[in-house]
């Protein structure tokens, strides 16, 4: 058993936090966000996260887990401290570190005897020689500590399951005792766990998620090449994806990724390289193909409809993925923008993410259920790949629409059923 904080309750922190918990530590999580550590210590979880408001309720019943809102109490009584703060992209595409920093200097403040800080948020490689310098600056003389790097792999919608039953660990150290503390601490977790230095734990991260964001861009290209010649994409998928140096997963060609990580960790990646000497045109060009899926699903929309002002659209799936209410970089926010750019009425519906679109879009009409999004819409336009929506009523849907327009940006339907249903259907390099 170890005595844990995590600092920093959002996606990434509440879930670790919780996992350790489950697995038998004592863990604090803390966050500066007093509103949320209140709502949190009545068991109210602020995001979406399937299995997690269980998981939370039942840790701190058992008292294993507890929320604080001091960095200082949380560091005093805890010999492992986990970094989970955000790391947001500037404007050019840099890590915002400043909250990394500042978390920092307050644990080094706080330091009585030693302390093993670990980087769990997604950093720019190099930040782990930032921290140890932030540390040696403030921390009082005769405290000894250590820095380590353990990036998450979670994705939202199963991060509990990726946690616990992850398919490999990284860990970065560069002591004996930092490496055996998180072999001790991860040892219930019947998983491959690879130790490595420091810098190169930290850039398998963004060389992971870039890796990932680069294989959904290729096929998204791949699909514009299918529209172009007439061949199936969800076809050319799947037969790329039996060999198993290519694998099936991530080859879903669609409106593009969106999420609190690809676009951010992309952009840091291409930032971290530019600033070592290294144009990373390839992860340019990722990013490139990204925006541009954005754009060729609204020609697609142009190309039915001819002229948008006062067209009723309804709109199916506004999350940036399917079992999250997380709206960031979703690609439904990009496209319902240039939708209304030209006046085009929205109705839409989501199963988790309506509430945080209010607050960006207010004048949207928010439907209680996907029919009612159907009502009377000129067009549907499905952006999440919902499992409810590839179950939904066509032929109910088809009598709901003013006309049979219907363009799927995540392919969860086949043309031809759709065709024989009555749709003017429009996949994503679909035929
Ligand atoms: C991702 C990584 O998978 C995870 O390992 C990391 O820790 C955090 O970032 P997440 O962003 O939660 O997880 O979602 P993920 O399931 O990876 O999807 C990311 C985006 O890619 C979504 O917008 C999704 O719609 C899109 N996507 C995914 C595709 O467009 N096509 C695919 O085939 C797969």
């Amino acid at each position: 058993m170890k005595r844990i904080a995590v600092i920093g309750a959002g996606h990434v922190g509440l879930v670790t936090a919780a996992c350790f918990a489950k697995l038998g530590n004592k863990v604090i999580c803390v966050d500066n966000d007093q509103k949320k550590i209140i709502a949190l210590k009545k068991g109210i979880i602020p995001f979406f996260e399937p299995g997690l408001e269980e998981l939370v309720k039942k840790v701190v019943k058992k008292k294993t887990l507890s929320f604080s809102f001091s960095i200082a109490e949380s560091t005093e009584n805890s010999e492992i401290i986990f970094i989970a703060v955000g790391t947001p992209a500037q404007k050019d595409g840099e890590a915002d570190l400043s909250a990394v920093e500042a978390v920092t200097s307050e644990i080094a403040k706080a330091m009585q005897g030693y302390k093993l800080l670990v980087e769990k948020s997604t950093v720019p490689v190099l930040t782990g020689e930032w921290l140890k310098r932030t540390v040696n600056l403030i921390k009082k003389k005769n405290v000894d500590f250590d820095v380590a790097a353990n990036p998450e792999f979670l994705r939202e919608g199963s991060a509990i399951l990726d946690f616990l039953q992850p398919e490999r660990i990284i860990v970065g150290t560069e002591s004996k005792r930092a490496k055996k503390l998180l072999a001790e601490l991860y040892q219930p977790i019947k998983a491959p766990i690879i130790f490595t230095d420091i810098k190169s734990a930290e850039l398998i991260k963004h060389a992971s998620n870039s890796f990932l964001a680069a294989k959904i861009s290729y096929i998204n290209a791949v699909s514009q090449i299918c529209e172009k010649v007439g061949a199936d994409v969800n076809q050319v998928a799947q037969g790329m994806g039996y060999d198993s140096r290519i694998a099936k997963k991530f080859l879903s060609a669609g409106i593009g990724y969106g999420g609190s990580c690809f676009p951010k960790d992309v952009a840091a990646f291409v930032h971290l390289a530019e600033e070592n000497g290294y144009d990373f045109n390839l992860l340019k060009a990722v990013q490139k193909i990204n925006q541009e899926q954005i754009d060729f699903v609204f020609k697609k929309i142009k190309k039915c409809l001819w002229t948008l002002r006062n067209k009723r659209i309804g709109i199916l799936g506004l999350s940036f993925k399917p079992d999250t209410d997380d709206i960031r970089e979703a690609p439904s926010i990009k496209i319902m923008e240039k939708l209304l750019s030209e006046e085009a009425i929205l109705q839409v519906y989501d199963p988790q993410a309506m509430k945080g679109v209010k607050k960006i879009f207010p004048e949207l009409t928010y439907c209680k259920n996907p029919y009612a999004a159907c009502k009377n819409a000129e067009l549907l336009l499905i952006l999440t790949e919902w499992e409810e929506f590839k179950r939904l009523d066509l032929k109910r849907v088809k009598k709901l629409l003013q006309k049979p327009y219907l363009v799927d940006a995540r392919n969860i339907y086949e043309p031809k059923r759709m065709k024989q249903l009555g749709f003017i259907y429009e996949g994503v390099g679909r035929k």
